[in-house]
């Protein structure tokens, strides 16, 4: 992939770069916080129908790079659109959100193809190319897809869950089923990062929202085992590819992660010990994170004081300014405005306080 000079900023902290202002993004910044964002949403029928039309899939993308500048554009599409592409039907219910036909049974994945039908996902590699025109030159186009165990858990519950109990359940009562449906996102998902990358992404992000429910040995064998897969994978077809793992609730567990998956940097959810993250995560890989986004959406003293914490603990090491999970539908657009100032200003020194207890 030709790489464009000066250098992104996104890019070189994914390569180990500390850079004195850290580059921010924020995942969900495309979403129904930006007025502009529901203006199209109430236009189309369903929001299925908005990551299949490349032009509004590739406009709502840029959105939040043109109101607030950020770094990074995160594609607007969805996780689930693997299972679509793997035959499940799949609607997405107003403020109810996502509905698969569940897998109960391991006959239910007779039901599935063997490979992702491209074909249907061709919209989405075309919005890719539309972005890519469209971006300001130091911005990185991020594609991404869901981590197997956390596409696994909607793919059988036919919905989201509270404590992903019909997918625990279905992989200790039926495992070679499981593992035959694991296997099959595996390649699935490599083959859809490929694709991304084919069109124009920059780096992907592995979203494992779920990884934080399984207990030590199926996090090895459900988490681990299948983002090294996809970071091998991908890497055999697009050696240069930059790839951020988000194994979301992993904890102490982050180490054995990263001895493990090759990922260039790794995203913190905002439950992490700060501290335990700086010692023993920033030194093994650039980290990207990890402000709660209820702090985001509360805004005043709670905001700035989360921030300071973060950039105290991260800034001087390689590091990508982010939330610990998705911007929030209720966060009003002055919060996300004064995060930004914030994260600017911090590194230029001027709120006074932050480089109070950086490391040196
Ligand atoms: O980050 C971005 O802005 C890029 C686009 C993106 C969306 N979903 C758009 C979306 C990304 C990266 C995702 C990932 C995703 N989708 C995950 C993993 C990360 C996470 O947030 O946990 C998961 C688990 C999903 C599945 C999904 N999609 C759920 C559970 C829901 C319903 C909850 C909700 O927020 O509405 C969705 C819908 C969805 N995906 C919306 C958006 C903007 C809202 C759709 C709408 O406008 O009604």
């Amino acid at each position: 992939m030709p790489e464009t000079f000066p250098k992104k900023p996104i890019l070189r902290v994914l390569g180990g770069e500390c850079l004195a202002s850290p580059p921010i993004w924020l995942m969900r910044q495309a979403g129904r916080y930006l007025p502009e964002y529901r203006a199209i949403r109430q236009c189309a029928e369903n929001f299925l129908d908005l990551c299949f039309d490349p032009r509004l899939a590739a406009e709502i993308t840029l959105q939040p790079i043109r109101r607030f500048g950020f770094d990074a554009a995160i594609l607007f599409s969805d996780i689930l659109l693997v299972a679509y592409a793997l035959g499940q039907r799949l609607s997405f219910e107003t403020g109810e959100g996502p509905r698969l036909d569940a897998l109960a049974e391991p006959a239910d994945l007779t039901r599935l193809r063997h490979e992702l039908d491209q074909r249907m996902l061709a919209p989405i590699y075309e919005a890719i190319g539309l972005v890519r025109t469209q971006l300001p030159p130091h911005v990185v186009l991020l594609g991404f897809c869901g981590a197997p165990w956390t596409v696994a858990t909607y793919m059988i519950a036919g919905h989201g869950t509270a404590d992903q109990m019909p997918a625990r359940l279905f992989a200790y009562r039926h495992p070679q089923a499981f593992a035959s449906l694991m296997d099959l996102l595996i390649e699935s998902s490599i083959s859809y990062l490929v694709r991304q990358f084919e069109s124009g992404v920059d780096a992907v992000q592995i979203f494992d929202t779920w990884a934080g429910v399984l207990p030590s040995d199926e996090f090895y064998r459900w988490c681990i085992e299948p983002s090294e897969k996809i970071v091998a994978g991908v890497r055999r077809q697009v050696p240069a590819a930059r790839i951020i793992g988000f194994p979301r609730g992993a904890g102490t567990e982050l180490s054995r992660y990263l001895a493990a998956v090759a990922v260039d940097a790794i995203g913190l959810d905002w439950m992490i010990d700060l501290a335990f993250a700086r010692d023993h995560v920033q030194k093994l890989r650039p980290v990207q994170g990890n402000l709660d986004p209820l702090a985001l959406l509360a805004g005043g003293a709670a905001l700035d004081q989360a921030v300071d914490s973060i950039l105290r603990a991260f800034g001087t090491g390689p590091f990508i300014f982010n939330l610990g999970h998705g911007v929030l539908p209720d966060t009003p657009l002055e919060n996300v405005e004064r995060l930004i100032e914030r994260v600017r200003a911090a590194s230029r020194g001027l709120t006074g306080n932050s480089s109070e207890g950086r490391r040196t």
